[in-house]
């Protein structure tokens, strides 16, 4: 292999640690958002996006809405695993979670998007597979189009508020949703929005940040509080995509937690020689059964409720644990970061760190994300994979699902039984 191009900061560097991402970085930012303009930005952006979607609606001649052509909108809700950058738009310091620096997004973008990876993330893959543009962070003031749907997702989000005051937790998505269901009903009127709103997907990935805080603040806890712990996580996601029901959703991507003992960021911390860390796969675990049962209940309490889940933490735990069987050449250490699996910050802000010359050949980028490369396979698998890696259904099926047909076959259903 190439020798890793080695970069040496000499900058002034503070040690800070953030729950998602324990690292030395620089207490330097070079684009905050003041606080104080927030709101007259949410106000700039609500106006703008008012004016451009009633251009698009009128001028363009691929109005998704009215083409032949199947229109489905995504809503995307999550972590560093699905943001494409609306940390960028928040006014925390890059400790508190932001990748807006290089080397991030070097592989594709050839600049930092905020997206905490090389290039593209699986949501981008899964909108590029349903003809969607790729992901604008919901919070630039430059994105327009809630037509195709909006990503919420935000580097360290968890679900449960007092995790994580820093970045937009599942409360705060959600109300950026509710949002984004009144600006549509007041551009396309209720009769398309509902429609929209029934035949998007939405796609969710939860929970890896309150199970990483969990097992940071709790060293020896026995497996009844990790349930217990596991069912408040469940409890709320439920809520959450109930309330995303009641708004008219249908169509739920669940991706499972993944296999958090076997990142570069943990197999250092805990010193683990090579073996992914037990307790937190063990928690992943927990969490995925429990994701799981939550999902078929949901099903069968809501009707017309359709979901997926894909199995996240079993396809990138045998990429890491086996990666040449995929076309890797490195499954345990980071492409990007300083010291033990490379597992330090990835960046200019970081006084060392090391780059691979070629991240294609690493399963991951840095301490807690894979690479693109890796990122295109697993969601090619979320597509089209085969039942063992998402089910009941894989996200073309639920893409093709017609939601009006299986409402009235499922009413017709009711109806011959007597309900
Ligand atoms: C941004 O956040 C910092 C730290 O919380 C705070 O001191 C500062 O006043 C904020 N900036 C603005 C303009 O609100
Ligand atoms: C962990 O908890 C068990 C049972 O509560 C206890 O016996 C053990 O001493 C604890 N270990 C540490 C390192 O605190
Ligand atoms: C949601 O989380 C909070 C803690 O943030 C907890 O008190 C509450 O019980 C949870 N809700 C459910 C339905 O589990
Ligand atoms: C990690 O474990 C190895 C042997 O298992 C030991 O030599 C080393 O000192 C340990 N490092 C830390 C930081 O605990
Ligand atoms: C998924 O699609 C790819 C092409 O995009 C194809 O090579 C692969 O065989 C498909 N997998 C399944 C399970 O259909
Ligand atoms: C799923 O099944 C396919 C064959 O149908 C197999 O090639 C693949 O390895 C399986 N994946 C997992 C994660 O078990």
């Amino acid at each position: 292999m190439v020798p890793p191009r080695i970069f040496i900061y000499s900058g002034s560097c503070a040690s800070t640690s953030f729950p998602h991402q324990q690292a030395q970085y620089c207490e330097e930012d070079r684009s905050l958002i003041p606080k104080r303009q927030m709101s007259n930005l949410r106000i700039r952006f609500h106006v703008l996006l008012l004016f451009s979607s009633f251009v698009i609606l009128t001028t363009s001649q691929h109005d998704p809405l009215k083409s032949k052509q199947k229109h489905v909108a995504m809503f995307v809700f999550g972590d560093s695993l699905f943001d494409p950058g609306n940390n960028d738009f928040l006014n925390i310091s890059v400790t508190q979670g932001k990748a807006n620096f290089p080397p991030y997004g070097e592989t594709f973008f050839r600049y930092p998007t905020g997206r905490f990876c090389d290039g593209r993330i699986i949501p981008d893959f899964t909108a590029s597979f349903t003809g969607l543009p790729l992901w604008r962070p919901y919070l630039d003031p430059a994105n327009h189009n809630l037509v195709v749907g909006a990503n919420f997702a935000s580097g360290g989000a968890c679900v449960l508020v007092e995790n994580n005051p820093y970045t937009l937790n599942l409360q705060i998505q959600l109300g950026f949703f509710k949002e984004v269901v009144n600006l549509l009903t007041q551009q396309l009127g209720d009769t398309d929005t509902k429609k929209l709103l029934r035949e998007a997907i939405y796609i969710s990935s939860l929970g890896g940040v309150d199970y990483m805080t969990f097992a940071t603040s709790s060293s020896n806890v026995t497996e009844s509080e990790m349930q217990e712990y596991v069912d408040i996580v469940i409890g709320n996601i439920t809520e959450a995509m109930k309330e995303i029901y009641e708004l008219g959703g249908r169509k739920f991507a669940f991706q499972s937690v993944g296999p958090l003992g076997c990142l570069p960021l943990i197999r250092a911390r805990y010193n683990s020689s090579g073996k992914c860390v037990e307790f937190l796969q063990i928690l992943a675990t927990m969490h995925n059964n429990a994701l799981a049962k939550a999902a078929e209940k949901l099903e069968i309490k809501l009707s017309g409720f359709k979901y997926l889940i894909f199995d996240f933490f079993t396809s990138l735990m045998d990429r890491t644990n086996n990666p040449t069987k995929y076309g890797f050449k490195v499954g345990d250490n980071a492409c990007c970061g300083g010291g033990a699996y490379h597992a330090g910050a990835c960046g200019w802000l970081t006084e060392e760190y090391e780059l691979c010359s070629d991240p294609n050949e690493f399963v991951f980028w840095d301490a807690d994300h894979p690479t693109e490369h890796c990122y295109s396979q697993l969601a090619q698998l979320l597509w089209n994979g085969t039942e063992n890696v998402t089910w009941p259904l894989n996200m073309k099926q639920l893409y093709e699902l017609d939601i009006d047909t299986e409402l009235s076959s499922q009413d017709i259903d009711l109806i011959a039984v007597g309900k």
